[in-house]
């Protein structure tokens, strides 16, 4: 497994990989990696040839308020992890790599889409991740990428992107990676105390309720999102940020469940912000 902190670096490698024809894979991520992350890397190795992960704490997708300096880094477990997984190559670049001096170009959906669910309290967050993922889509030009469902507004935003600016790249959606007890893989998890960590399985119980709801053929958004936002709000260290059903596409809210919607939340757990979701097909 190589390591490289240069755009160039990388370029160079990749264009040695294309020369013989092999297909590549990318799988950008901020590091703290844990099994979520893992599962995109074994997905990633498992459909292309050669594998780019990009561990970069992006600093355009932060709010003033949020958690940039505090979010957690450990680029040696993130290499151990990445090597036994069978990566090929670790993209790892300072902000002055990727942010020279004067870098003033954003990527910014303009629709209601980036202003749904997590768009509500982080204005600027999809801008910055559509900056940064199309910088990455342009530095590596990968055939493929791989993302993960537990963010699933990200998804939907970058299925945009890739559409409207033309992208020849295959975007890979893969299922959410959950702990034992439910509760879905973070690196923000690592925050919780432990009574928080309990706390925090309100989450998955309330997609679990959701699920079981629609199962049950409740089509009325409203009392989909009543019943779990109860279930929620019933916990003390539980502050609710919101609990919604959206088009699966495109983000807007729906009043019946049709087609493929979303059901996703995010919630306050003291002052850790932790995110859930489950799609709805074929109704
Ligand atoms: P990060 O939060 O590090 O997540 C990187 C990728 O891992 C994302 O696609 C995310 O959806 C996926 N992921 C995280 N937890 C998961 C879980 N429990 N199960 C399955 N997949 C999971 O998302 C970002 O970084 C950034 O916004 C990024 C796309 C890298 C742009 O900076």
């Amino acid at each position: 497994m190589k390591i490289a902190t240069t755009i160039a670096e990388v370029r160079a490698q990749v264009a040695a990989w294309k020369k013989e024809g092999l297909t590549v894979g990318l799988v950008p991520t901020m590091g703290y990696l844990h099994e979520g992350h893992a599962s995109l890397v074994d997905e990633a190795v498992r459909q292309c040839d050669r594998v780019v992960v990009s561990v970069f704490v992006n600093p355009t997708q932060f709010g003033p308020n949020e958690d940039l300096e505090d979010y957690p880094r450990d680029f040696d477990r993130d290499k151990a992890l990445l090597e036994e997984h069978g990566c090929h190559l670790v993209f790892h670049p300072s902000v002055e790599e990727m942010y020279p001096e004067g870098a003033a170009t954003y990527v910014e959906i303009h629709s209601d889409m980036p202003k749904q669910l997590c768009g509500k309290t982080r204005p600027i967050h999809f801008r910055g991740v559509c900056t940064v993922v199309s910088k990455l889509f342009n530095i590596v030009t990968p055939d493929k990428a791989f993302f993960g469902q537990k963010d699933a507004q990200q998804l939907a935003i970058l299925r945009r992107m890739v559409r409207d600016l033309s992208y020849g790249i295959q975007l890979v959606g893969c299922p959410i990676v959950r702990e034992a007890d439910g509760l879905a893989k973070s690196s923000r998890n690592t925050y919780l105390n432990p009574q928080e960590r309990q706390a925090a399985l309100v989450l998955s119980q309330a997609v679990k309720l959701g699920q079981e709801l629609v199962a049950q053929g409740e089509r009325d958004a409203a009392k989909l999102v009543a019943a779990m936002s109860a279930h929620i709000a019933a916990q003390p260290l539980a502050r609710i940020d919101y609990v919604e059903a959206v088009d699966g596409v495109t983000m807007e809210p729906v009043e019946t469940l049709q087609g493929t919607v979303l059901v996703a939340m995010a919630v306050y757990i003291g002052k850790t912000r932790l995110i859930d979701n489950f799609i709805v097909e074929g109704l």
